[in-house]
């Protein structure tokens, strides 16, 4: 067996530490600290008899009716046995309004306006499990009042490259954060007799190549990465269904992968409910029926050419295909909608939807999401007292976004812009002066703007308009204050292409630079779903926010951070690198391959890569500033030594020494410095966000439970926790430190 020194002491908190000079007793924080705070219902089973009854009475041409779509979004009902359709609805920024029964155009409703929630890098932002649930619960009202059974949400794969189109609806680059949002979300959904779609199983981290790359990991970095919060999905929230992705995975498809269908989610992991295809994925009748996907959706073409529609009654009546694989498949159908309550008893219409109340939802997750990046002068919050006039810069200003680009957004009747936040919220004795700055362009000679599955992604043209440019330096010269919104938007971010690079699209460097120089009381808020190229920028401003795609209400909850009235608590959800070949799977050249993709950077994912290899980032995971600070003293662990099965109760107190009340969120991160395997410098093992007065102290504790402590081991197939000593750091940001202690595992 392996012997560590024991270094340190448990009860002694480490050099870094700043002392705690409060007079006041430390407050015992009231929030929630065990590991499972949030936990689903199971499928129900009180109907399995009679579903076996109503099976026992279908042809197979009922049952394949029932295993793909019929419409866009929903399959075939079975009136004669009292069987609806299972209807479905995207899915992560909110319920998407209806489409066409047999198109991607949408139906025309009228009573289809949803609220637009924040994406997911801005929810995960908040680190905030109660807002990842409120947006649950809010998002499951609105489905279920649009009668929806199932709602494609949420996106969860890990951000492996900052190119990747989707970056904006995933929620991180860390598995551990990633299941503590997903858990309470997807529980929150579900309350409401909606399942969620947990989407897209799995290692889809790419949008280039995905309809038929081939993702090669290795078995660690897949446990320890990339599944944890399907896992957590399953175990702790009892999702009702994931959607299989489209890519490959070792050689085989997502939609009939039967280690990954049947293997790994059904027989380890104890899922019950369905797995629907992700749109068009399948490749195989057999194939995928025998592996475990159980609902094929598709785009258009006529739906008996599915392959779950005449292909599967042929062979099933060819023998080719055992009726019986049908039959799993059809009762797990009908488990859901009996747990769904939305077969039978139906009662009453439930939910509500497009309401104040949800907008607020809305509004709550968007003021925690922001991020602060820099405050060097203290610019910030904005006095308005000493302001008469304000240039507010930049297509972003007015730019909306809960529609755009490729895939699923959100026809919404209210979606505040930056500006009209600022309108709102200013005193009227100050002057906005708006200037545009620079246009969304897109080059002529690209094939289309939207849905090639290219490399590329959209091409811009970088260059600004001479006339805009000098109006914006003009406006930036006459006003006390100018304030840019720059960074992207869902058209350029989008599904179906990555990037081709970090670069700020549109000519928004130089119009930022010119910006500056014009009036060095500038502020740049960059809205974005990924990572740019913000070094340059980053070094000339001193005042620097980070929002987001960010909801109906976004314009308010930034105008709020501005003024002031906010005061931001937003983390990065991922490491904002120097440059793009700083990253992982850039340094290693392994993205985007081209039949294959190799993820040759294993578990050094994110935050892990650049620690461990000593890059130093531009911003780095976790980082966030306050308008107060925050000194973190007296760490502390219960015990020395703890058994495999025990938890760590971690505790510490944070002190608000500013003047304003705030948010901090307080990140635990865990080393292990005697490895006898490769490891991360240091992993996220706990969190918590908890907000402190000014002034007062409050005592936290974090609870680690020593299992959260094991590496997958390839060859004995099993999570081990190796005994000995781990060094457990408790800081603001992945780089940023402040307290040290060791425990010993036996
Ligand atoms: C996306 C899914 C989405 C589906 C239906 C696919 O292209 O990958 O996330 O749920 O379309 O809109």
């Amino acid at each position: 067996m392996k012997i560590k020194l024991i270094y340190g002491l448990t009860f002694t908190a480490a050099l870094l530490f700043t002392s705690c000079n409060d007079k006041k007793e430390p407050k015992q924080v009231s929030e929630k600290i065990t590991s499972n705070e949030y936990q689903g219902k199971p499928i129900n089973h009180d109907y399995d008899a009679k579903i076996d009854s109503l099976i026992a009475q279908m042809t197979i041409e009922e049952k394949s009716g029932m295993l793909h779509g019929n419409s866009m979004f929903a399959t075939k009902a079975v009136e004669r046995l009292g069987i609806p359709e299972l209807t479905m609805a995207d899915g992560p920024l909110g319920v998407r309004e209806e489409i066409s029964r047999d198109s991607w155009a949408a139906a025309g409703w009228d009573n289809d306006f949803a609220t637009y929630y924040p994406a997911g890098g801005g929810l995960a932002a908040t680190w905030n499990t109660e807002l990842s649930y409120l947006f649950g619960t809010s998002v499951g009202e609105e489905a279920i009042a649009r009668d929806k059974d199932v709602l494609l949400s949420p996106a969860i794969n890990i951000i492996r490259t900052p190119l990747g189109g989707r970056t904006y609806e995933y929620f991180t680059e860390d598995p551990f954060l990633n299941k503590k949002i997903t858990v309470p979300f997807i529980v929150g959904v579900q309350e409401n007799d909606v399942a969620v779609c947990v989407k897209h199983y799995a290692a889809n981290n790419q949008e280039t190549n995905r309809d038929f790359v081939d993702v090669q990991i290795d078995e660690r970095a897949l446990r320890e990465i990339y599944l944890p919060a399907f896992k957590a999905a399953v175990t702790e929230a009892n999702a009702y269904s994931f959607m299989g992705a489209y890519n490959k995975f070792r050689g085989e498809y997502l939609c009939e992968n039967k280690y990954m269908l049947t293997d790994v989610l059904r027989d380890e992991w104890g899922f019950e409910g369905i797995v629907v295809s992700d749109w068009a994925a399948v490749h195989d009748t057999k194939k995928s029926i025998e592996s475990g996907l159980d609902v094929e959706m598709g785009t258009p073409k006529p739906f008996n050419e599915f392959f779950y529609a005449d292909a599967l009654i042929e062979k099933v009546k060819a023998g080719e295909i055992a009726e019986a694989d049908v039959d799993k498949a059809v009762k797990r159908v009908l488990q859901l909608m009996f747990t769904l309550k939305s077969i039978d008893d139906k009662g009453p219409a439930k939910g509500s939807i497009n309401t104040e109340a949800h907008f607020q939802d809305a509004y709550k997750i968007a003021t925690e999401s922001i991020v602060l990046l820099k405050n060097e002068k203290g610019q910030l919050p904005l006095n308005t007292q000493n302001i008469k006039s304000i240039a507010v810069i930049g297509n972003n200003a007015k730019k909306k976004n809960a529609l755009g680009g490729f895939g699923a957004g959100v026809k919404t009747k209210r979606e505040v812009t930056p500006l009209e936040g600022l309108q709102n919220r200013l005193p009227e004795t100050v002057k906005i002066n708006y200037a545009e700055g620079y246009l969304e362009r897109y080059s002529k000679t690209e094939k289309a703007k939207f849905g090639d599955i290219t490399l590329n992604g959209p091409v811009t043209i970088d260059e600004l308009e001479p006339e805009m440019l000098e109006e914006a330096i003009n406006a930036a010269k006459n006003s006390d204050v100018a304030i840019v919104f720059a960074g992207s938007n869902r058209d350029y971010e989008t599904e179906a292409s990555d990037r081709a690079s970090l670069k700020l699209p549109f000519g928004q460097e130089e119009l930022i630079e010119k910006v500056l120089e014009a009036n060095p009381n500038t502020i740049v808020v960059m809205i974005a779903g990924a990572p740019f190229n913000i070094e340059n920028i980053s070094h000339k401003s001193s005042a620097l926010i980070w929002s987001w795609f960010n909801g109906s209400e976004g314009g308010n909850a930034l105008a709020d951070v501005i003024l002031g009235n906010i005061n931001p608590s937003g983390k990065l959800p991922w490491t904002m690198p120097k440059k793009l070949e700083d990253s992982p799977a850039h340094a290693t050249h392994s993205f985007p391959g081209d039949q294959s993709v190799n993820y040759t950077e294993g578990i050094l994912v994110g935050y892990r890569w650049f620690d461990t290899k000593n890059v130093e980032p531009l911003y780095p995971f976790g980082y966030g500033l306050s308008y107060t600070n925050f000194e973190f003293s007296d760490l502390k662990t219960d015990k020395e030594n703890y058994n495999q099965n025990e938890v760590v109760n971690v505790s510490f107190s944070i002190k608000n020494t500013g003047t304003v009340d705030g948010k901090e969120v307080a990140q635990l991160y865990v080393s292990d410095p005697e490895s006898y395997v490769e490891k991360a410098a240091k992993e996220l093992k706990g969190f918590k966000k908890v907000e402190v007065k000014s002034g007062d102290s409050k005592l936290v504790n974090i609870q680690l439970p020593v299992k959260e402590l094991a590496y997958y081991n390839e060859v004995k197939k099993e999570w081990l926790v190796e005994p000995g000593v781990y060094n457990l750091k408790i800081g603001n940001s992945s780089k940023n430190i402040l307290a040290e202690v060791s425990i010993n595992i036996n």
